[in-house]
């Protein structure tokens, strides 16, 4: 039986194609109100389905290729959080893209690619990125859009944030120094400047002079820093913002409206799991919800449009910054992962810390994020090592314990306990066949499936597009949900 309802939609809302603002088929309904008589039926079969992808640890995951991978299937990937902290390394015919504001499924044709609203955005930072991809013939104008609720990073909050960094007595978290805290900060404290303020002039003129005065006076009080200008800073943000107006849209009306029209949603997050704001290693976490519920606050799509999720690990782990990492090697088994990983941060260029994978917070991370697929990349990074440590279990005071410390010092006391698997020993650099993987590297694979509670369903084997295993029901299961404009 069909369910037949009556609802109302804002008149700036198309539904179904119908544009809005059209007189309602129902009689004595308002004439200003798309009143439209609908099958809910109808419009949830027609829905287009959405992934998230999410990283599953600190970052760093390599989700730029799979997002790049994956966007084959997608008419639209949209950031959900962060700013330019997030460093995407994409490699396509062994040419090397670096994103860091804008989503990767840019670098593939015919797929429009949105900046969220929960996204904090630098507008010089984000016309570089733009200019470096026009030069390199990426078509970015008219499939671009920048939410005009995103939230703004202008000067001071760098400075803030690095004075703040190595002023005596503060917790120094290892930031990327890109102002991304403080911006949050001003978001959250209702003081912030959106995209939308942005670009209306008078607006912009009045919150510089006033913001600067404010955080000039704190910055010098606190930490004796020197002051910045307003004027300045005003004549330079008024120039970005007019080239940033061609970006600009509500990008939630956007989205919806692809979603009502069948089209297909990967919902790109940056950062990873342990990285987030609540359900991180607080207070050695990024400012914004890295998690897959960000995906619904950072883009304004509904929670029951998101599909699945899916859930980026490396094969081993890996963090930048300050904080807990329970299953760090500080030696030379550590020491030859970053080499052979090339663990360099993409955006600071700091060195990574390295570890074995942590089975803990993998399944923590599935829990936290609703993971239905987990994909598993830097594969051949591990080909040389004869036996691999992997963290399946914690250790406090002695005691096996499942649970995940909320405080920073509560993972001081965390003992790894570790199993040794086989090594393969043999390169699988490249490999794009599951069963061509040697014997020792599938059992790894099936052992962290069975452990982290979710399906593997995509493996990366190198830095490239091609170096890529797919698995039959994860590639028909993409298919069938996805749709292309
Ligand atoms: P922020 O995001 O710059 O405030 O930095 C906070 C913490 O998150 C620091 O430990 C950073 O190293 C870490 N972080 C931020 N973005 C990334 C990323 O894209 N990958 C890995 N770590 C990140």
């Amino acid at each position: 039986m069909r369910t037949r309802l009556l609802r109302s939609y804002p008149s700036n809302f198309c539904v179904d194609g119908i544009p809005a603002g059209k007189e309602c088929a129902t009689p004595g309904r308002s004439a200003d109100i798309c009143l439209l008589e609908i099958s809910l039926t109808e419009l949830a079969l027609k829905k287009g389905k959405t992934a998230v992808i999410v990283g599953a640890q600190w970052g760093d995951e390599g989700k730029g290729k799979i997002v790049d991978v994956l966007s084959e299937n997608f008419s639209v990937v949209a950031r959900y959080a962060g700013g330019h902290n997030a460093g995407h390394t994409v490699i396509i015919n062994g040419k090397k893209f670096v994103l860091q504001l804008v989503p990767c499924g840019v670098l593939r044709a015919g797929c429009r690619s949105v900046i969220g609203n929960g996204v904090v955005l630098d507008p010089i930072a984000f016309l570089k990125e733009a200019g470096a991809l026009r030069e390199n013939g990426v078509k970015i104008d008219g499939n671009l859009f920048v939410s005009n609720r995103a939230h703004v990073i202008l000067p001071y909050h760098r400075m803030i944030e690095l004075a703040a960094e190595n002023a005596p007595g503060r917790v120094k978290i290892g930031t990327t120094s890109r102002g991304i805290g403080p911006a949050y900060e001003d978001k959250m404290g209702r003081r912030g400047l959106r995209v939308a303020d942005l670009l209306d002039l008078q607006l912009l003129k009045k919150h510089i002079e006033n913001a600067v005065r404010e955080k000039n006076m704190i910055a010098h009080a606190l930490f004796n820093t020197e002051p910045l200008d307003a004027d300045k800073m005003y004549t330079e943000y008024a120039q970005a913002a007019e080239k940033i107006a061609p970006f600009v849209c509500d990008t939630a009306v956007l989205l919806n409206q692809a979603l009502n029209q069948g089209e297909a949603i990967l919902f790109e997050g940056a950062q990873g799991t342990m990285l987030d704001i609540d359900h991180g290693t607080y207070p050695f976490v990024t400012s914004s919800s890295a998690t897959s519920g960000g995906a619904v606050i950072g883009t304004g799509v509904a929670p029951n449009a998101i599909n699945s999720v899916i859930g980026i690990s490396k094969a081993y782990c890996t963090r930048v910054g300050e904080g807990p990492f329970p299953s760090e090697d500080k030696g030379d088994a550590g020491d030859n992962l970053r080499k052979r990983g090339n663990e360099y941060g993409a955006v600071t260029g700091r060195p990574r810390r390295t570890g074995w994978l942590d089975l803990p917070l993998l399944r923590y991370s599935g829990m936290i994020n609703g993971t239905n697929w987990l994909v598993i990349t830097k594969l051949d990074v591990l080909d040389e090592l004869a036996e691999i440590p992997v963290c399946v279990g914690y250790k406090i005071d002695g005691k096996a314990t499942s649970d995940v410390p909320a405080q920073a010092s509560g993972y001081d006391k965390i003992e790894c306990v570790y199993q040794k698997r086989s090594g393969w020993r043999t390169s699988t650099e490249g490999i794009t066949d599951y069963e061509k993987l040697p014997k020792a590297a599938r059992d790894y694979l099936a052992f962290v499936e069975k452990e982290a509670g979710a399906k593997v369903g995509m493996i990366s084997t190198g830095p490239d597009r091609d170096h890529t295993i797919l698995v039959d029901e994860f590639v028909s299961e993409l298919k069938t949900a996805a749709k292309k404009a």
